[in-house]
């Protein structure tokens, strides 16, 4: 039996949804990544990690949100800008009305790579390979977009460089000043409930920065008003991608995967004895895993010690995402066994996967209402089990796109055939104004909590 963990320990085990491309290519390919900088730093990571462990003790809320498949075609610094609009908007209703510092993570800046439930896809008659991502191949259904190509690892790691570097200049240069408060309220937002609702807490706070002001404390030098930590999260679900962009922190000598702040395993590459779990155990940064419906508590248990044996806080975010009607039944079970254990883990809920559908026209979407039924679910279970809700995991994206039905403003099943704004490559994500309608009722949860 192994029992030392190194960068490519994970290739003596079983790697489940990796693309069916030639070994060759790949080497090829990642003998590039190797040579590529760090996107992130290890203390920026550790920096993390310190945060998460804060909102495992209730003391913070993580936000972890973003697209569910970044896409090469829609790249403009136009869609990250408004990403993050959307993202630090939602912050500032949880901030505010929820009463908690919010870890900003985002799915964002690598997250190309996607699992599948089958391997093939068949229209008409026709079989292809599955689209796995835009590190992986083409959503286009011919045979030469869907053949997988291990070269798109490489621009993907460019386009995650740039959206990274542009991320970094938004919110340490003046954009995510809490004076540009009112400009993240995006137009298409502006208009609606949500969007007034938004602009009321922004002038509350506003005249509460001018008394302060008044009172005579200075503000412009403090840096929390100013500037925004925002971290980046992917499902590390390219080993050999990964596997290259680990790197030796010089500091402490630990490994750190430096392709993104955080990394998960998804629901289908989360086996305790797969190749996921090993390479995430070496790897010093915060993970999470996704647990869905069919998981027994035991199996989380084991997670949890492959993960964090050294019980490191903030280290393991446990990601449930059981569907509305399952989470109060299996989410007790899983959070009394790792109660059992001794381990603190942080519980972050996501309310997406577990409410996916297909509409009898055959399009995949997600009801607003059960995205919340689950979400108030997960609180409701936390209370009664004395745990904490650490945070919630979203797909959404700032365009006016209609793929989840519902919300306010309600999107019926009529707009989901509009193929103008159903454009997911992937899962159906909710709108800029279905996030914040959602975030107003996050907001009510943690008052009352
Ligand atoms: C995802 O996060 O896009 C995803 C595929 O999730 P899960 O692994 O939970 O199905
Ligand atoms: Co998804």
């Amino acid at each position: 039996m192994q029992t030392t963990w190194s960068p490519s320990s994970w290739r003596q085990k079983e790697a489940a949804q990796q693309p069916d491309w030639s070994d060759e290519d790949l080497e090829l390919a990642l003998v590039e990544v190797r040579r590529m900088l760090p996107l992130v730093f290890a203390g920026e990571a550790r920096a993390l990690t310190a945060s998460l462990a804060q909102a495992g003790e209730g003391k913070a809320f993580v936000l972890q949100a973003g697209d569910c498949a970044e896409s090469f075609n829609t790249f403009s610094p136009d869609l990250i800008r408004d990403q993050l609009k959307v993202i630090l908007q939602m912050a500032v209703v949880l901030t505010y009305a929820g009463g908690l510092p919010v870890v900003k993570v985002g799915r964002i800046a690598g997250q190309f790579a996607k699992p599948r439930s089958s391997p093939n896809e068949m229209i008409d008659g026709l079989e292809l390979p599955s689209f796995r991502g835009h590190s992986v191949n083409g959503p286009e259904f011919d045979a030469e977009s869907r053949k997988p190509d291990p070269k798109r690892l490489i621009r993907a790691y460019h386009q995650a460089s740039a959206t990274l570097n542009l991320i970094r200049a938004f919110t340490k240069g003046g954009y995510a000043d809490i004076g540009q408060m009112h400009v993240w309220n995006q137009e298409f937002v502006a208009s609606s409930r949500q969007g007034q609702q938004y602009e009321a807490i922004v002038r509350q706070i506003s005249m509460a920065l001018r008394f302060m002001e008044a009172c005579g404390i200075d503000l412009r030098n403090d840096s929390h008003l100013h500037q925004v930590d925002f971290y980046t999260s992917h499902e590390a679900l390219i080993l050999g991608f990964e596997e290259a962009l680990t790197r030796q922190d010089s500091l402490t000598g630990d490994w750190y995967d430096c392709s993104a702040h955080m990394l998960w395993a998804g629901e289908r590459t989360r086996q305790p004895d797969g190749a996921h779990i090993e390479f995430l155990s070496g790897v010093r940064n915060p993970v999470g895993v996704k647990v869905g419906p069919r998981t027994a508590p035991e199996e989380v248990v084991e997670l949890c010690e492959r993960l964090n044996p050294e019980r490191e806080p903030g280290r393991l975010t446990i990601i449930p995402r059981l569907g509305a009607r399952l989470v109060e039944e299996k989410l007790p079970p899983i959070i009394q066994a790792v109660q059992r254990s001794g381990h603190r883990v942080v519980w972050v809920c996501d309310p997406m996967h577990g409410n996916t559908f297909t509409t009898v026209t055959g399009v995949k979407t997600r009801r607003f209402d059960n995205i919340l039924t689950e979400i108030k679910g997960f609180f409701a279970v936390h209370q009664q089990e004395g745990t904490v809700p650490g945070g919630v995991h979203l797909e959404l994206t700032p365009d006016a796109v209609t793929e989840c039905l519902g919300g306010v403003e309600e999107v019926l099943e009529d707009h989901l055939q509009d193929r103008t704004s159903y454009q997911t490559l992937c899962d159906p994500r909710l709108n800029a104004r279905q996030s914040l309608d959602l975030v107003f009722e996050i907001a009510a949860l943690l008052q009352s909590g």
